[in-house]
């Protein structure tokens, strides 16, 4: 059962109450330069698409070491997504797939899920460990869960599909539905649209916390989300989408809470 005091007790003091939060924060570097939306399609399977989260690294780190706190329609979801796992459970494994530094792993562990965490960025996965010693974390692609089928109480995917163009969020959707035990949690979030940047485009982005990059960002809709996610096996408990804060990228945020069917 979760405890709603260990949501406020897992909170770094700092950024409790929620107000204060973006009263305090100092302004972030240039984060992106906009270009017309185009499709290359290097997508999630590309190498090219962890050496750039390899550069990133450390500044993401710093970045959501101070945000991670900031977003309430997140935190929200990630208490409702660990209610839900552990009143249907009570234990069982939960992966944070595409964990980054492993900030969200953390909060979860704290909610207290047994996690393990994967991402294709092995210098993400330095940090993450750095700032969970002796949590279970991995080096790993999405397309091929390092998992038996049917044995996570649930998984988390928060901005870890953002790359993935259709054919790789079916691979990687599918492998989330083989892994994690029917009645099991799914939370899936995404990028859906900017001001002049339509669902089911694609949003180049150039230069992100002070780091030149190359990566294009699939933006989907919440419905056309959902209709994925039902193929691969889930029913949608909730959906929603929020608008970005202001020191994020320009971009509304879709979340789906899902049960394995
Ligand atoms: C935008 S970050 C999100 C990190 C974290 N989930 C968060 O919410 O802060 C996307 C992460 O997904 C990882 N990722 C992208 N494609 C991946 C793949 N094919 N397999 C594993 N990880 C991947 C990246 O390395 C990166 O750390």
């Amino acid at each position: 059962m979760v405890d709603m005091s260990r949501l406020a007790a897992c909170a770094p003091p700092s950024l409790l109450p929620w107000s204060s939060v973006s009263a305090s924060r100092a302004p972030l570097p240039e984060q992106t330069v906009r270009m017309p939306a185009f499709a290359r399609g290097s997508g999630l399977l590309s190498g090219a698409t962890a050496s750039v989260y390899d550069a990133l690294a450390a500044a993401y780190d710093e970045d959501e070491r101070r945000m991670a706190w900031s977003r309430p329609v997140d935190l929200g979801l990630l208490f409702s997504f660990a209610k839900m796992v552990t009143e249907r459970q009570g234990s069982g494994v939960v992966g944070d797939l595409g964990c980054g530094p492993g900030h969200t792993t953390k909060i979860l562990a704290e909610l207290g899920l047994r996690m393990t965490g994967i991402d294709a960025s092995s210098a993400m996965i330095a940090r993450a460990r750095a700032n969970l010693p002796g949590a279970t974390l991995a080096v790993g692609t999405l397309l091929h869960l390092p998992a038996v089928d049917a044995s996570w109480a649930g998984a988390v995917a928060l901005g870890a599909l953002w790359h993935a163009a259709a054919a790789e969020r079916r691979t990687t959707l599918a492998e989330v539905a083989r892994v994690i035990q029917p009645g099991g949690t799914f939370l899936y979030s995404f990028v859906t649209s900017g001001p002049r940047q339509p669902a089911d485009s694609v949003y180049f982005l150039e230069r992100w916390l002070g780091v030149e990059v190359n990566l294009e960002l699939h933006l989907l809709s919440v419905k056309a989300a959902a209709t994925e996610v039902v193929s691969a096996g889930f029913e949608v408990i909730a959906a929603t989408q929020r608008e970005p804060l202001p020191h994020e990228l320009p971009l509304r945020r879709g979340f789906l809470l899902a049960r394995r069917r």
